[in-house]
């Protein structure tokens, strides 16, 4: 993909500087943040801001990774298990999608540790481990969880989208959309799994 097919027109941005215009995008940008707080735009700002959650995000994919296969393995039914087995190949293609988002941007992908997901994961993991095996409710517990995550996912996505919109960057908005409808799927598609039997097949488990 081009490298700069993002960068923004140079006549936007009148910093005091005389900034050649360059070729690197990513440099550009950095540049233009060093010029001090008062020469700062709330253009640049918002940018930072965007990479931040760019960053956050990406973190969180790759974290999740590492989660699906033992939540896929834990579940009960073969539905669910499937559900989780499509969004790990799902979330690979999500990751390699934020990887292009990087490249548009002309920079290399790089994560920042999201608590917010870590807390999700390990909230999903205790639920596993205190939940009886081969039980219709623990089903029922990882949906929940799962559901936390992808509705985590959502806001992080759809807050991209409208930042890339804001910001003039169409290609990469329609990325993060895609990722984002994809989201939002799967989060249906759990609704249905615990609407279409596994609430109710939990209900009727006794208590040991
Ligand atoms: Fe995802």
């Amino acid at each position: 993909m081009p490298r700069n097919s993002v960068a923004k027109p140079a006549s936007r941005q009148t910093a005091t500087t005389t900034k050649t215009a360059g070729k690197s995008s990513g440099a550009a940008a950095t540049s233009r943040r060093t010029n001090g707080a008062a020469q700062k735009s709330d253009e640049t700002m918002l940018n930072e801001l965007f990479l931040d959650e760019l960053k956050d995000i990406y973190w969180a994919e790759k974290h999740l990774t590492k989660a699906l296969p033992k939540m896929r393995k834990a579940a009960t039914s073969q539905e669910l298990a499937a559900a989780f087995e499509n969004h790990l190949a799902e979330t690979e293609g999500q990751i390699k999608r934020i990887e292009s988002v990087f490249e548009l941007l002309g920079m290399a992908a790089k994560a920042k540790k999201c608590d917010a997901m870590e807390g999700l994961v390990k909230e999903a993991q205790s639920l596993m481990e205190e939940l009886p095996k081969g039980s219709m409710v623990r089903d029922a517990g990882m949906i929940i969880a799962a559901q936390k995550v992808e509705h985590y996912e959502i806001a992080a996505y759809g807050s991209l989208v409208q930042l890339a919109k804001t910001m003039g960057k169409n290609n990469i908005a329609n990325l993060l959309l895609a990722t984002l409808n994809e989201e939002k799927n799967a989060d249906q598609l759990l609704t249905q799994l615990a609407e279409s039997g596994i609430n109710v097949g939990a209900e009727s488990e006794e208590n040991e």
